[in-house]
């Protein structure tokens, strides 16, 4: 993908649909595949990230048949002891999900297996899932003292555990919930502070039982897990990208059809409403054990806020464009509580920062966030003394683009060639909207 996104000159006026959810689609996949029988998974995202953890599934020996471009794909599960033994290494290319999630599951089987990534995804700490499985009994290990991938599984003999979460990670937490469906044993995983919660709900889906009881989730081994058709609802933080369009083009209004609403992932909405942005959920229904609905959006006079403790899990991924959206407010924001940011696909504290220094607003980098001062709805200029950040990832680059609707000359978006790992097709939603004013 590569492409140039020209300011808007009129407010949005749209209805939209946003790719599938990110994280439902690769649980959905390794969930279907220790299952028993035949689960047929529509609207999949069929983004590299999640293509990586489809070809691992193959790799293991799962039989899985795509139809219609993923519209509608089929997977043929035999249950939690039927992978066999990979006969290369398993590349999880940029995606972190991928390779923490198999991290634990490949920890109950008894072959050997080797995890690898692309460049970023080999800088990003592994030991937060090597640590607790290898509490469990895992024989894992990665490169620098067992803190980075390549990581190599070996078969271990698996035990319940009970662990306090150090960070809040849904990725760590889906971790160990896969290894313990090995091991002997319950297992009692304590969150501080929530982390979202698709692996709990997925897998209580598929028939297993799960305790949860305010901040603690109990699970047992052995599970037996019933195949079942999901459908994938569209993913709240690609749709953050066109709601903090609405937000920041004054008279604007969008409808996004069937997005995700777990309040575990819909953070963004809550602040944005803080902020001035009003936002109403319609049409709210259950889907494969998630709520979803259709979110309405209508810009307002932003204004400053801050956002720190247990909000920022809830919507950590969201956290660039909401920087977006604070630069065109009035006054300054406060970001605090998100140091996990610099552990991301690129180090996104000080990537955004540069992005916004390079769009002529006024920021201050901290330790764990970041100081916004907003421009109260004037255009972003771009500053041609400022370089564009070295390393860029698929967050950052969208929420570049969603910024160049609002600046005073078209950008071509800098490291586009990542917006693919999660959201095919931004190009020509980007697009729709240029099409879709009034
Ligand atoms: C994800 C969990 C989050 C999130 C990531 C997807 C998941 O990561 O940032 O994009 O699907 O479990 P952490 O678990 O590291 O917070």
């Amino acid at each position: 993908m590569k492409f140039t996104v020209s300011p808007l000159k009129n407010p949005i006026k749209a209805t939209i649909s946003v790719p599938p959810d990110k994280s439902i689609s690769h649980r959905a996949l390794i969930i279907s595949s220790i299952a028993n029988g035949r689960s047929e998974i529509k609207n999949l995202l069929a983004s590299a990230d999640c293509l990586s953890t489809l070809k691992i599934m193959q790799q293991l020996g799962v039989e899985i048949s795509t139809f219609n471009n993923y519209e509608s794909v089929t997977v043929y599960g035999k249950g939690l002891h039927s992978f066999s033994e990979p006969k290369n290494i398993l590349n999880c290319g940029n995606s972190g999900t991928t390779i923490r999630l198999l991290g634990g599951l490949l920890s109950g089987q008894n072959f050997l297996s080797i995890l690898t990534g692309d460049e970023s995804l080999l800088s990003r700490p592994m030991g937060r899932v090597i640590e607790p499985l290898t509490l469990m009994g895992a024989k894992i290990a990665g490169r620098e003292h067992n803190t980075k991938a390549p990581i190599v599984i070996s078969p271990g003999v698996l035990h319940g555990i009970n662990y306090e979460m150090l960070q809040a990670s849904a990725q760590v937490k889906s971790a160990i919930m896969f290894a313990s469906l090995y091991a002997k044993g319950e297992t009692k995983i304590i969150e501080k502070e929530k982390s979202r919660d698709h692996t709990e709900r997925m897998l209580s889906a598929f028939g297993a039982t799960i305790k949860q009881d305010k901040n603690e989730i109990i699970i047992g081994s052995e599970q037996h897990l019933q195949a079942q058709n999901i459908f994938v609802p569209g993913d709240v933080s690609s749709a953050a990208f066109f709601i903090a369009a609405c937000s920041i083009i004054p008279d604007s209004e969008l409808v996004l059809q069937r997005v995700l609403v777990n309040p575990t992932r819909i953070g963004i909405i809550n602040v944005l409403k803080k902020m001035g942005v009003k936002i109403e959920i319609t049409n709210k229904k259950e889907i494969s054990g998630e709520p979803v609905a259709d979110i309405c959006v209508k810009s307002g006079e932003l204004i400053s806020c801050e956002v720190k403790g247990n909000t920022i899990p809830l919507l950590i991924d969201e956290i660039p464009i909401l920087c977006i959206i604070m630069a065109q407010a009035k006054g300054k924001s406060i970001i605090k509580d998100a140091k996990e940011l610099r552990y991301k696909e690129s180090d996104r504290i000080q990537t955004i920062a540069c992005v916004l220094r390079k769009l002529g607003v006024e920021v201050n980098e901290l330790d764990d966030g970041i100081e916004i001062n907003g421009l109260e709805g004037k255009p972003f200029t771009i500053n041609p003394s400022i370089e564009w950040p070295k390393h860029f990832d698929h967050r950052i680059a969208m929420s570049v683009a969603i910024s160049a609707l609002k600046a005073n000359e078209p950008i071509p978006i800098p490291g586009a060639e990542w917006i693919g790992t999660s959201f095919p097709n931004f190009d020509k939603l980007i697009n729709k909207l240029h099409m879709a004013t009034v």
